[in-house]
């Protein structure tokens, strides 16, 4: 393998990055950079799966504070998932990354069901792997499906992909104080509340011993950097 420091990784991409300004919908620009930069990762020799949310479509959470029943508004955002997915595979295919699209829920027509054996005989085959739909439950966010998927595939890393270049103890846009974390421990990230996941993402990567690395998308060749193992963003770990 050329300098891949990671073998097997996940990426978590928000479904607001894919959105662009408007922060709603798909924006085929950045939609193109992320396959050309996951491209540029699978070149490398690492092996690659990738969950996305579905915020710039739907929101679970938003749905259920406007009096919508919480399981029926996470479905709708898993199905959103699927959406966000099926649009990085066209875009992963258009750079010429083959790729598979599974999905947590069973819809057959559309894309592979989610069996964990054939995502990692995919990842062997040096395909990109899609996990859509969540875990498939509701009141379970996309960021523990990256923790439950990683956990099941044995992923050495999650790549969590942010607007900002890692983990601050305030929100570094509207405190220009704010302080940077180089590295951190789960534990830090769970009493301190620091908002990179959710508990539920947080304990399980903590008691798998799955370390995130949290790191800005909005600048180009960073996948890359941080599977080469270069020191940006922030590491979270045990
Ligand atoms: P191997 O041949 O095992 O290396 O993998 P493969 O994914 O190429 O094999 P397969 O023949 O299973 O799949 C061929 C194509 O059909 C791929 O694009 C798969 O994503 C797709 N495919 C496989 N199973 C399903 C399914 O249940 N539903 C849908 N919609 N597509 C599927």
């Amino acid at each position: 393998m050329e300098n891949a420091k990671y073998k097997r990784i996940v990426l978590k991409l928000s479904g607001e990055a894919l959105a662009g300004a408007s922060g709603f919908g798909i924006d085929n620009t950045i939609m193109s950079s992320i396959a050309r930069q996951v491209k540029d990762v699978v070149e490398i020799g690492a092996e690659v799966a990738i969950v996305v949310g579905g915020g710039n479509i739907w929101r679970g959470v938003a749905g259920s504070a406007q009096g919508m029943d919480r399981a029926t508004a996470d479905y709708m955002g898993m199905l959103a998932t699927i959406i966000n997915s099926l649009a990085l595979q066209d875009a992963l295919e258009n750079e010429g990354v083959e790729s598979r699209v599974m999905t947590a829920i069973e819809m057959k027509e559309i894309a592979e069901p989610y069996i964990r054996r054939r995502a990692i005989r995919h990842l062997e085959k040096g395909r990109v792997v899609i996990f859509a739909a969540g875990t498939g439950n509701p009141y379970f966010s996309t960021d523990t499906a990256a923790a439950l998927r990683s956990a099941e595939i044995e992923a050495e890393v999650i790549l969590m992909a942010k607007k900002v270049d890692g983990v601050y103890d305030s929100d570094p846009v509207s405190n220009p104080e704010a302080v940077k974390f180089e590295d951190l421990q789960f534990i830090d990230v769970l009493s301190k509340g620091l908002g990179v996941m959710d508990s539920t993402a947080a304990s399980l990567c903590m008691d798998n011993g799955i370390p995130i690395i949290v790191f800005d998308l909005t600048r180009s060749g960073n996948i890359l950097k941080v599977v080469q193992g270069q020191n940006i963003g922030t590491y979270v770990g045990r």
